[in-house]
């Protein structure tokens, strides 16, 4: 029997709500077809975005979304996406597949999108073909209250108020294919952008590109040159099952099925994900040297599962099936970024819509809400809670090659004073008996909501569901502890009063 314990008395840092952030790119069917339809669709939608999918966003209360890439953003030029949709500038998304991108989902679109959601945007700039008075006048057109040439065109192209646009990302991945450059060179890039785009934007969160994966240099490098004039630091880290325990290169070339893989895979999968824990150790103990006191964020803008393209579908579009393994990823990858509360305020699960590890998968009219999506409903109370003291005594499970261990946990505390705490069954194939031991305050009463399966579960078009969030029926308090089975390859939320 595992024991997990929870402190309430041992509060830590607030979790940011936009740790539960997600990033939307112009790539395959994440925002045409999957987001945007358009107005003449048969499809229900509002001014072209899907009612369906903005509804599903909504109840998992999305806090922040990052937009419109990615590699798409590095050569992206924001006026091809505004004023009457006939006269918009069909272009070649050269990143992803080659298809004609006739730029009808712009600026104006997405934050649209953003409002009917509830959440903020986060835009992100192109440094590498475009100059800083090009992202400049962005900000202006979509910030600027007062007259201006961008606030009038704003205007004429239908909008009156300024929207309020606070998050901007300075590049992406501009150690790869955002230019290529050197951490020096980059670093100085983004000083000049950032001192030239805040003359009409004082409130603006900057996010500077951070590192691929464990590049510790360039973590090093921007945190001297840059420091506190960047609010946040990007990071990305994609998981790839098939790459096993070296987080020191990219592995591009080594991602494997995204169903129909084995038990070794599936393990192989959480110890390539467990890696984000040790990741952002490492890069914030680098930002700690040069920021104690804590005044750059880590952002997390881009992570999730990434594994080979569904047979049959367009292999440039990132198509990807979505099962209980990628529910497990998220459930853990959620807590490690809960448990780095106090250095990390900004996640982005990559891609929302029909790319990579998405919440939700579309075809046509219809509508999948995956398993990942599941598990962003049992973590929304942690939005803005503060994270509290927890811990599991347990042993280590999987196979002789690869060992995780059995449970993986993180709690908080919310303004009302009710605990939640979201737990993963790391076993593919065995139940877990947990003994829960409650600290801090007497405890009177505990819902149990969880997510289990199959690995291989998953949720398939014009078919019932196989995987939803169903509640736990036996579990008591008593002397505040309670015991509970949680089944193999599984996800709950434990809410206490
Ligand atoms: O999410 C897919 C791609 O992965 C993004 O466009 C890029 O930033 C990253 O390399």
């Amino acid at each position: 029997m595992a024991i997990l314990f929870v402190n309430e008395a041992r509060t830590y840092a607030k979790i940011n709500k936009n740790i539960y952030g997600h990033f939307t790119e112009h790539l395959g069917n994440c925002i045409y077809g999957g987001i945007y339809v358009g107005e003449n669709s048969a499809i229900p939608n509002v001014r072209g975005i899907r009612s369906d999918v903005v509804a599903a966003l909504r109840q998992i209360r999305v806090p922040i979304i990052r937009w419109p890439g990615g590699c798409f953003a590095e050569y992206y030029n924001w006026l091809d996406g505004i004023g009457p949709k006939e006269n918009r500038k069909c272009i070649v998304n050269t990143s992803w597949g080659g298809v004609t991108e006739d730029n009808s989902f712009g600026t104006h679109e997405f934050l649209d999108f953003c409002e009917q959601v509830g959440c903020e945007p986060y835009i992100t700039g192109n440094i590498c073909a475009g100059d800083p008075r090009e992202l400049s006048d962005w900000l202006d057109y979509v910030n600027f209250s007062g007259r201006s040439p961008m606030s009038d065109l704003r205007r004429k192209n239908g909008r009156e108020e300024p929207w309020k646009v606070r998050y901007v990302g300075i590049g992406n991945e501009n150690w790869g294919g955002g230019g290529n450059m050197r951490p020096e060179y980059y670093a100085d890039v983004f000083r000049q952008f950032a001192s030239y785009i805040r003359r009409n934007n004082h409130d603006l969160y900057t996010v500077a590109c951070g590192s691929n994966g464990a590049d510790y240099e360039w973590t090093e490098k921007l945190m001297q040159i840059v420091g506190p004039r960047m609010n946040g630091l990007a990071l990305h880290f994609y998981t790839m099952p098939e790459y096993y325990r070296n987080i020191e290169r990219f592995p591009w070339e080594k991602k494997g099925p995204a169903t129909g893989f084995d038990v070794a895979n599936y393990y192989r999968t959480l110890t390539r994900t467990l890696d984000m824990g040790p990741l952002i150790e490492k890069t914030k103990a680098i930002m700690d040297i040069y920021d104690p006191e804590r005044k750059v964020d880590l952002v997390v803008d881009e992570w999730g599962a990434w594994h080979l393209p569904e047979p049959g579908t367009n292999p440039g579009f990132l198509f990807q099936q979505n099962t209980m393994r990628d529910a497990i990823v998220a459930a853990i990858n959620l807590n490690i970024f809960n448990q780095y509360a106090e250095r990390v305020t900004m996640a982005n699960l990559a891609q929302m819509v029909n790319v990579i590890q998405s919440v939700i998968l579309t075809k046509g009219e219809e509508m999948v809400l995956t398993p990942t999506y599941h598990v962003f409903d049992l973590y929304k109370a942690h939005q803005d809670a503060m994270r509290i003291e927890s811990y599991v005594q347990q042993d280590l499970i999987g196979t002789e090659e690869t060992q995780v261990p059995g449970l993986h946990a993180s709690a908080s505390v919310d303004e009302q004073g009710n605990v939640h705490v979201t737990v993963a069954n790391l076993s593919a194939t065995d139940a877990q008996n947990i003994r829960a031991v409650l600290e801090g305050r007497k405890f009177s009463s505990v819902h149990v909501r969880y997510l289990a399966g199959d690995m291989n579960d998953h949720n398939e078009f014009g078919k019932a569901p196989r995987v939803f969030i169903r509640d736990m029926q036996g579990v008591t308090l008593a002397d505040n502890e309670f015991t509970m089975e949680l089944p193999a390859c599984a996800v709950a939320e434990i809410t206490l009063h």
